[in-house]
């Protein structure tokens, strides 16, 4: 639902490794090229497998996320018992009963495994297994050679995500990634980290001419959007933002996000009297001495 709308918007759409709709699954319901997002994960077989079927359902460039190689410490997902598909507690029955239409298409829905994983990875047959290979499957020894395997295996246009600092943006460029996408995974990984957007302006200034610099993490509006176009980035993604969303209303929910969205940036670019994105620098904001980190 959501890649058909961000389809029928004209929006590029990225699908997660972890998505519980499978790359296949996506590319029957939709008709353009989709981006496809990996985890850097240790198994080679796999790894090249999941680029083969990405590669065959007409995938028009591969996200390596460079910020996950092991999971942070996400508290409010270890308080409410966050799983999939999720457990029927007293809890998550009861906020199931508060969002009636919702919990009905969680009952009937199909779809409630990690699609690209469930009987692809090897020894994953059912959501029993699943957890235990989770566990396992991330490579906590990633580096920069990896990054530069992942790359060549995929052959094609990478995007690195999670780059936070001049340093690895520098890196990311020298290893030829299309792009990358200064973002702190939204503030999920490492708690006190820096925001992503004050890290923006010193890597555009360092690698945009080198390499497409992209944003995300924190972006709620189309006033947000723009300030981050202000400050050097040539496009921003979106993670919460959609999947609120999605939650309360499907493909027409992600929609309406969107249009929200694109309205502000609209309205907010008119009121100051920009009419073309391409137009936007740092003279529209008024930003703090001392806020941007390197
Ligand atoms: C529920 C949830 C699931 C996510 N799953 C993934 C994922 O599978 N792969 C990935 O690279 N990032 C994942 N992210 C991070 C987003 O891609 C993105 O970096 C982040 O959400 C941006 O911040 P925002 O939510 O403030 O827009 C996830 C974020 C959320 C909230």
């Amino acid at each position: 639902k959501a890649a058909r709308a961000a389809e029928r918007f004209g929006v590029p759409f990225t699908l997660s490794t972890m998505s519980i709709c499978s790359i296949e699954d996506v590319a029957e319901h939709t008709d353009k090229p989709f981006w496809f997002q990996v985890y850097t994960l240790k198994d080679n077989d796999f790894m090249r497998r999941l680029m083969g079927r990405a590669k065959a359902a007409n995938c028009s460039a591969l996200v390596i996320t460079v910020d996950l190689q092991m999971l942070g410490q996400r508290h409010k997902d270890l308080k409410n018992g966050l799983s999939a598909p999720p457990k029927l507690t007293i809890m998550s029955v009861a906020d199931m009963m508060t969002k009636v239409r919702w919990g009905l298409e969680m009952l009937g829905t199909k779809r409630r495994f990690f699609g690209n994983i469930v009987g692809h990875a090897r020894g994953v047959s059912d959501a029993s297994s699943l957890s235990s290979w989770t566990a396992e499957a991330f490579d906590q020894s990633l580096d920069w050679k990896r990054i530069g395997q992942l790359i060549e295996m995929w052959d094609g246009k990478v995007i690195l995500k999670g780059i936070l600092d001049v340093a690895d943006a520098l890196k990311a460029a020298e290893l030829g990634a299309d792009a990358i996408v200064v973002s702190n995974h939204g503030g999920r990984q490492l708690d006190g980290a820096s925001s992503s957007i004050r890290m923006l302006s010193h890597i555009v200034d360092t690698v945009g001419h080198k390499t497409e610099v992209l944003f995300d993490s924190g972006i709620r509006s189309g006033q947000d959007v723009l300030k981050a176009i202000a400050l050097g980035a040539k496009g921003t993604m979106i993670g919460r933002a959609y999947t609120y969303g999605l939650g309360a209303n499907g493909e027409q929910g992600v929609t309406d996000a969107l249009r929200i969205i694109h309205k502000e940036l609209d309205t907010t670019m008119g009121l100051c009297g920009r009419t073309m994105i391409n137009d936007i620098d740092q003279d529209i904001l008024i930003v703090p001495e001392g806020f941007h980190r390197k």
